[in-house]
């Protein structure tokens, strides 16, 4: 016999309490008999005005509400903070896990026996999965869909992708004021994320192929009917789930990650994805660590060409099959855990085995890879000695070995006010640094990781040059960028002893960063150095700069580890 609903200690009580409880949702229009032993299913909503990408949301929650209704669940739909990451300053990255922390505690102190998590722009995501983690209710996530594709004098353009280059093209005089803003208003025409493989595709795809949500979840666009259709079947699942006790951490285990790990090697998905991974993890008390990334991500090859690093977008690799074939193809060349279990009861394998290609120059075929061994590559050595992040795919090949003189930054107002300098000493072979820009640095790890080229490079030609930071870069962007270089500056990281002018190498293939300075120079800088100012004194923020972990541990507040589960709280009265 199945455990009793957690939601009848709230709702089953025939006493004063019980009157309160029921009493108040009554309100609603709410019958008795939906307290009598339906599952409570809490509808976890991150739409809101300040989020663009999750502006649909409040008609994907009533395609949710019915498929709860239809297979005798209760729905209760809720609000959670939302995190729109074009609108949020420093970053919204900063307030993930504030976030998480609303999701977590919002789940846990009402009556729900299961949730549906809506997530859509990059940080709702992992903020959403995080905080149901922690609590490890029946969960199912469902992503709000990539938006239509771009358009813009008769070509396709990309989210992020676009502004990246077009501004560059901006700056460097080739195209004119009124085109810029012309491809502003054909870049987004429909509600939803990113249509490129930026962060909110990528995380989408890692909660399909994680198991967290059904088969295509990642890349339905929008305003495909489909869509709806899904949230409906979505909702219909989440009350079975209930009814299976299939919890979160039932679903996220060690082989849901391995299996996001070699997806976004495949997906060629954003290094974000890494930083989200590893704070999941965390929560779910999975071992996995950025070695466990590197191991994992070896022999996988980019399959799918779309934007940043490739031509397509969303909505072409929707109609060529989506997810599923991506995990088919990894699954045929035994780099899939096949037997790990999904949302809909069946193991991930069972939903892909029959997956179909539709345009393999959107899914390339296993043995003609879009990109071949694109796994996301972790460097050590004495610059990041807890390791830093490239992503090999977005990369120039004539840079992934390579040694150049540092041209160093202190903070991005630094980078922004000397960057386009005549005078800046810099040359195509140089090494850009920029420091301060970590989790607690910026605060927050801002993507200011791919710095613009300098004006006078750009116009000489050069559009990559080997670029480091304690920064994340944005899922759109593309270069060779190395990333989340931990410890960061602002704890006195290695990083915060490089001056201008120091050898720095690179060499991608043996997993290798150093920089070429003496020992003993290093040990009279590291005694010379002064941690900077903290950016706040009070507020959440100050708890974040007192808690915040480094980019190798997930960027979570230290106490934020590991689950409470859903314990029964208190009676208010
Ligand atoms: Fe929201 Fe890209 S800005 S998904």
């Amino acid at each position: 016999m199945s455990k009793p609903l957690r939601s009848q200690a709230w709702f089953g009580r025939q006493d004063k309490m019980g009157f309160y409880y029921r009493s108040f949702l009554k309100n609603h229009g709410t019958p008795q008999d939906m307290f009598e032993g339906k599952p409570v299913i809490g509808i976890c909503n991150t739409w809101s005005e300040l989020t663009p990408c999750n502006q649909h949301f409040r008609d994907l929650a009533r395609h949710v509400r019915e498929g709860v209704l239809e297979a005798g669940g209760y729905p209760l739909e809720f609000p959670v903070s939302s995190l729109g990451e074009v609108t949020m300053r420093p970053t919204a990255m900063l307030y993930r896990n504030l976030a998480a922390m609303d999701v977590e505690e919002a789940l846990r102190a009402h009556p729900l026996d299961g949730c549906v998590l809506l997530m859509g722009c990059d940080k709702t995501t992992p903020a959403l999965v995080m905080g149901a983690a922690s609590v490890d209710l029946p969960t199912i996530g469902v992503s709000g869909g990539p938006q239509l594709r771009g358009d813009y004098q008769g070509q396709s353009i990309g989210s992020g992708t676009t502004i990246i280059s077009m501004s560059e093209q901006l700056r460097a005089g080739e195209v004119t004021l009124e085109e810029f803003h012309a491809a502003e208003q054909g870049m987004n025409r429909s509600a939803g994320s990113c249509m490129t493989m930026g962060t909110a595709s990528t995380m989408a795809s890692l909660v399909e192929a994680m198991g967290l949500g059904l088969p295509l979840n990642a890349a339905l666009p929008a305003a495909d009917a489909r869509r709806a259709q899904l949230a409906r079947l979505s909702g219909r699942r989440v009350v079975e789930m209930v009814r299976e006790e299939l919890t979160i951490s039932k679903l996220l285990g060690p082989a849901a990650f391995a299996n996001a790990v070699r997806t976004l090697g495949a997906i060629g998905g954003s290094t974000n994805a890494v930083v989200h991974l590893l704070a999941i993890a965390r929560r779910l008390g999975v071992p996995f660590t950025l070695d466990d990334l590197d191991r994992l991500g070896q022999g996988v090859h980019c399959l799918v060409d779309l934007m940043p690093a490739g031509r397509f977008l969303m909505e072409d690799f929707c109609y060529a099959g989506g997810l599923p074939v991506v995990l088919k193809r990894l699954g045929e060349a035994g780099l899939l855990e096949r037997d790990a279990p999904t949302a809909n009861g069946r193991t991930v394998w069972e939903n892909v085995r029959d997956a179909r290609c539709w345009n393999d120059a959107v899914i390339t075929p296993w043995e003609a890879p879009f990109k071949p061994d694109a796994g996301m590559a972790v460097l050590r050595g004495n610059l990041c000695p807890d390791g830093a992040v490239i992503k090999p795919s977005a990369a120039s090949p004539r840079l992934m070995r390579h040694t150049g003189r540092a041209v160093v930054f202190e903070t991005i107002e630094d980078l922004h006010a000397r960057k386009d300098d005549p005078d800046l000493d810099i040359d195509a072979d140089c090494v850009m640094v920029l420091k301060h820009c970590g989790p607690k640095g910026y605060p927050g790890m801002a993507e200011v990781g791919n710095m613009p080229i300098p004006h006078k490079l750009l116009k000489q030609g050069v559009r990559d040059m080997i670029r480091i930071s304690d920064a994340r870069m944005s899922g759109t962007a593309y270069g060779t960028v190395v990333l989340h270089v931990a410890p960061e500056a602002a704890v006195g990281g290695p990083l915060a002893l490089v001056r201008d002018g120091d050898m720095i190498t690179l060499d991608v293939a043996a997993r290798r960063l150093s920089l070429d300075v003496p020992e003993a120079e290093l040990a009279a800088r590291r005694a010379a150095w002064a941690p900077p100012a903290p950016h706040a004194t009070r507020g959440y923020v100050r708890m974040y700069l007192d808690h915040v972990q480094q980019a190798d541990q997930g960027a979570d507040l230290d106490f934020l580890a590991g689950s409470s589960g859903a314990p029964m709280p208190r009676d208010n009265h």
